[in-house]
């Protein structure tokens, strides 16, 4: 009786307890809605308020930049690399339709477990005024590279649509992933996880995993970026679709240099809001069983745990501010969860504002496809059609640089 009344006293007292304790898949919410308190972004965790874009920047936005490094991405071993050289591959080659140049270049570096070098293959406008504005692509699909990153052009791909992103006069380089870490898990001993922390049996569940390898492989595009003068650095947009999407959001709010972020269809562990009900999407449970590798250790522990995570996806989104952003999403790809990606991409807004800078305040989940919100900071548009990065998409990511200025 007296252990039935303790137990009674405890749970009155932490009622969050009993509601966070409830599995995902048991969440009683209509779909659509949010199950329980979305983490605070503008609380710091000692519980100051977050007034001004001072305490921000040095309080709030470190603690949440940590809390994904800790609990999602992991922590890297290693920044730029001591040794970091770029070697041009050829001299700048003019393509055949007569509008642009191509440049090739192999990125290179070493640390205990070996040396590695990753290829960056980047198309310059011919008559555009310099430095040219800069998108960043993340090439993530293996079997389909010749596809998306033809570097003749004779194969044309709407993921990467090189002559679209020319043609508005932006400059665009990509880089393989794989590169820098090849997408499967084998315990992290290839790719820059076995260049960098050879000895496996020290990792911890804290460090770095494949999405966090990719983005640190972006900053090392930014790093060769900085040293072409014909290229705009303080005009840097990092792009990525899915996985992509996922990790160009990771590499956004890391590496301040991006200017610009754009998530396409980049879903759970990306833009989605984990604690929005949406029964078609991608939960954690999904992710980490088919692609663990992805995400750290500790990000594990939360598979039908949502939300008991100690941070949510508006926080991610929000690490970027006060520079641009854009989320993009597809009706028909229900496995990212539109409506999730957009709370996301509107919970974050705040930070803007606190800029003194429009985010998607005011604004809802559109209800038809093809709405797009470029007249803020913060972008967002539903795309008509399954899981994809199209024209559609480049188009709305263009014209929002443009409508900034770039
Ligand atoms: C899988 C995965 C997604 C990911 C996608 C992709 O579907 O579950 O999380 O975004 O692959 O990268 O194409």
């Amino acid at each position: 009786m007296l252990l039935r009344n303790w137990m009674l006293m405890v749970l009155l007292a932490v009622p969050a307890l009993r509601a966070e304790s409830v599995r995902t898949s048991d969440w009683k919410e209509k779909e659509g809605e949010i199950h329980g308190a979305v983490p605070e972004l503008l609380v710091c965790a000692d519980g100051r308020k977050v007034e001004s874009t001072e305490t921000w920047e040095k309080v709030r936005r470190p603690e949440l930049l940590d809390l994904f490094r800790k609990y999602c991405f992991g922590y890297n071993p290693v920044g730029r690399p001591a040794d970091l050289r770029f070697e041009r591959d050829g001299e700048d080659t003019p393509m055949p339709d007569g509008k642009m140049l191509r440049r090739k270049a192999r990125i290179r570096f070493s640390g205990p477990g070996g040396e590695a070098s990753a290829r960056v293959l980047a198309f310059l406008p011919q008559n555009a005024k310099r430095p040219l504005p800069t998108f960043v692509m993340l090439i993530n699909r293996s079997g389909e590279r010749k596809q998306w990153a033809d570097e003749t052009r004779a194969v044309k791909h709407a993921a990467w649509p090189v002559e679209q992103i020319i043609e508005r006069g932006y400059a665009t380089v990509c880089y393989f992933v794989q590169d820098f870490d090849p997408d499967f898990g084998d315990g992290f001993t290839n790719g820059v996880h076995g260049i960098f922390q050879p000895d496996v049996k020290k990792r911890t569940k804290a460090d770095w995993a494949g999405l966090a390898a990719w983005a640190w492989g972006a900053s090392r595009v930014m790093d060769w970026i900085e040293t072409q003068p014909d290229l705009d650095r303080t005009k840097v947009a990092v792009i990525g679709w899915s996985r992509g999407g996922k990790t160009a959001l990771w590499a956004g709010a890391n590496d301040t240099r991006f200017a610009y972020a754009i998530s396409n269809d980049s879903g759970c562990g990306g833009a989605k809001l984990n604690r929005m009900k949406l029964a078609k999407s991608e939960h954690i449970s999904q992710i980490v069983k088919n692609i663990g590798y992805w995400f750290c250790g500790n990000y594990h522990d939360f598979v039908e745990r949502e939300a008991e995570l100690p941070f949510d996806q508006h926080q991610l989104v929000a690490l970027i501010a006060p520079r641009l952003v854009y989320v993009g999403s597809s009706d028909k790809d229900a496995w990212a969860g539109p409506p999730a990606e957009f709370a996301s991409a509107k919970l974050a807004s705040p930070i803007w504002n606190l800029y003194g800078k429009k985010g998607l305040e005011g604004k809802e989940f559109p209800a038809e496809p093809f709405t797009a919100y470029l007249d803020g900071d913060v972008g967002y548009h539903l795309n008509k059609g399954p899981h994809q990065l199209n024209a559609y998409d480049w188009k709305n990511y263009l014209d929002f640089a443009a409508a900034h200025g770039w």
